[in-house]
C-alpha cells in the first residue's frame, strides 16, 4: 500500500509530514552534504549544535516563550517527567527562602496538588504517592500528594466545574494535564472549562502535561506556568525525546537540596538545572530524534505558525464531532465526550454502539488506520495531530456517516 493511500490517526506514535521525512531520510544517509548520515556526527559538533539551538529557537518563537523559560530536550518520555518533576520541584521547595535554613527535623513535607481528568493524569499521581509518600511507615515522607479534582466518577467524561476544585493550602506545586490522550478531554481555551488560573496564587508553580497538544495550538498563560513538558511523538516528532519548558528560577542545584534533608536524591540525567548548564547535551542526546522534531518545528514556521494550526485544528475536531453529533440521533455512534467545552481537538474519542468490529473493517478497506480506543478504555479514538489532513477527516467522517445509515 501507498503512504497516499493511508490516513493515519494514530494516537502515538503519530504521523509525521511526508516531506519532513523524506528530508530525515536524505540526512540519515547524508547530512548537508557532511558525507555522513545525522547519526553519524558528534553531539557537540557544529551541525548537531545547529540543529539543536535551531529547534529550541522555533519553539522559543512558534510559542513565544518569555525569556525567563528554559527549553529543554530529554529522554524517558512523559512517564520520567512524572518523577523529574517532583524530584526538581520539593528540590526547589525545600531550596525557597521560607525553608533553607531550617534544620531537616523542622522540615514539614509540603502539599503537591494533582487535578486528575484522565488516565495521564492519574498515573502522574500514582507516582507521586509511590515516590513521597511510602507505605511503610519506618520511611519518610517526603510530600502529601493531594487531590485537588478528581473527574474519574464521570469517567472521564468532562472536566471540573470551577466550584470543585479543592487545592490544598500552599501546594508546593499544581499539576494538570491539559489534554488527556486516551479519554478525549482538553481544557477549553474560553472560560467554561478553561484551567482555572485565577484561582491560584501567582507564587504556586503550575505543571502541565501537554504531550498530546503541544504546538497544536497557543498555550494559554503560558507565563503563568511554571513547567509544561511534552513528549515528543505526537504533534513534534518521533518519541524518544521530551520538550521542557521550565522557568529558570525552578533550575536548582538538586544535590544541595538533598544535603539539607527532607527530600529524595535526584538522579543526574533528572537534573534539570544540569540539563540547562549543558544545553541538553550532558548526556548523548537522541540526535536522530531531535534532528526530526528540527525539521517538524521548520516546517510549522513556514506553514504559519500557532494561529495558523489552531485554525486547521479546531475545523478538524469541528467536522468529526458535528458528525458523530449527527449520528447519535440515529444511535448508532457517538461522542464519547459528552460537554462540547471539554472536548479534545487533538483526541477524539467515540462508542461504536452496534457492529464495533465492521466498523474497524470497513475503516481499514478504506484506508483510515488506528482508529482503535486505548486498550484500557476500548471503543474508537481517532487522533487527528498536526500532520493529519483536512482530506484524511474528511474521508473518516464520511465513513461515519456511510456505517450509520446501514
Ligand atoms: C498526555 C500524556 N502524558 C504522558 C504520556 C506518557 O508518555 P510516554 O509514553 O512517552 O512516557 C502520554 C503518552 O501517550 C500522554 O499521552
Amino acid at each position: 500500500m501507498e503512504r497516499s493511500q493511508v490516513h493515519n490517526f494514530a494516537a502515538g506514535p503519530s504521523p509525521l509530514p511526508t516531506s519532513v521525512l523524506e528530508e530525515a531520510a536524505r540526512g540519515l544517509v547524508n547530512y548537508q552534504g557532511t558525507g555522513m548520515g545525522i547519526c553519524e556526527l558528534s553531539h557537540r559538533g557544529k551541525e548537531f549544535k545547529g540543529i539543536i539551538s535551531g529547534a529550541e529557537a522555533d519553539i522559543h518563537s512558534l510559542l513565544s516563550v518569555p525569556d525567563n523559560y528554559s527549553i529543554l530536550f530529554s529522554q524517558g518520555g512523559g512517564t520520567s517527567m512524572f518523577s523529574s518533576i517532583i524530584l526538581n520541584l520539593l528540590a526547589a521547595h525545600r531550596l525557597s527562602s521560607s525553608n533553607i535554613s531550617l534544620p531537616a527535623s523542622s522540615y514539614t513535607p509540603p502539599n503537591i496538588d494533582y487535578i486528575i481528568t484522565g488516565s495521564w493524569s492519574s498515573k502522574a499521581y500514582s507516582e507521586a504517592v509511590r515516590l513521597c509518600s511510602p507505605s511503610s511507615t519506618s520511611s519518610p515522607t517526603y510530600a502529601i500528594p493531594h487531590i485537588a479534582a478528581n473527574t474519574k466518577p464521570t469517567g472521564y467524561t468532562t472536566l471540573p466545574s470551577k466550584e470543585e476544585y479543592k487545592f490544598s493550602s500552599n501546594p508546593a506545586y499544581i499539576y494538570y494535564c491539559e489534554n488527556e490522550t486516551i479519554n478525549g478531554v482538553q481544557y477549553s481555551l474560553s472560560d467554561e472549562f478553561s484551567f482555572p488560573f485565577d484561582m491560584i496564587p501567582s507564587h504556586i508553580p503550575i505543571v502541565a502535561d501537554y504531550s498530546s497538544s503541544f504546538l497544536s495550538r497557543p498555550i494559554p498563560h503560558l507565563n503563568k506556568h511554571a513547567v509544561i513538558f511534552a513528549g515528543a511523538q505526537k504533534n513534534l516528532g518521533p518519541a524518544g525525546v521530551t520538550v521542557l519548558i521550565v522557568r529558570n528560577d525552578l533550575l536548582v542545584d538538586t544535590s544541595l537540596a538533598y544535603s539539607k534533608g527532607g527530600v529524595i536524591p535526584t538522579p543526574i540525567g533528572m537534573e534539570w538545572k544540569i540539563m540547562a548548564e549543558n544545553g541538553s547535551l550532558y548526556n548523548t542526546p537522541p540526535v536522530f530524534a531531535i534532528y526530526v522534531c528540527a525539521l517538524v518545528l521548520k516546517e510549522l514556521v513556514r506553514n504559519g505558525g500557532m494561529e495558523k494550526m489552531k485554525e486547521i485544528n479546531e475545523e478538524k475536531a469541528k467536522r468529526v464531532y458535528q458528525v458523530l453529533d449527527k449520528v447519535e440521533t440515529i444511535e448508532k455512534m457517538k461522542g464519547v465526550v459528552r460537554e462540547k467545552k471539554a472536548r479534545s481537538w487533538m483526541n477524539v474519542t467515540f462508542e461504536i454502539i452496534e457492529r464495533e468490529e465492521d466498523f474497524f473493517k470497513g475503516a481499514e478497506e478504506r484506508g483510515l488506520r488506528q482508529l482503535k480506543g486505548h486498550r484500557s478504555v476500548g471503543g474508537g479514538r481517532a487522533s487527528l495531530y498536526n500532520a493529519v489532513g483536512l482530506e484524511s477527516v474528511d474521508k473518516l467522517c464520511e465513513w461515519i456517516l456511510e456505517f450509520s445509515r446501514v
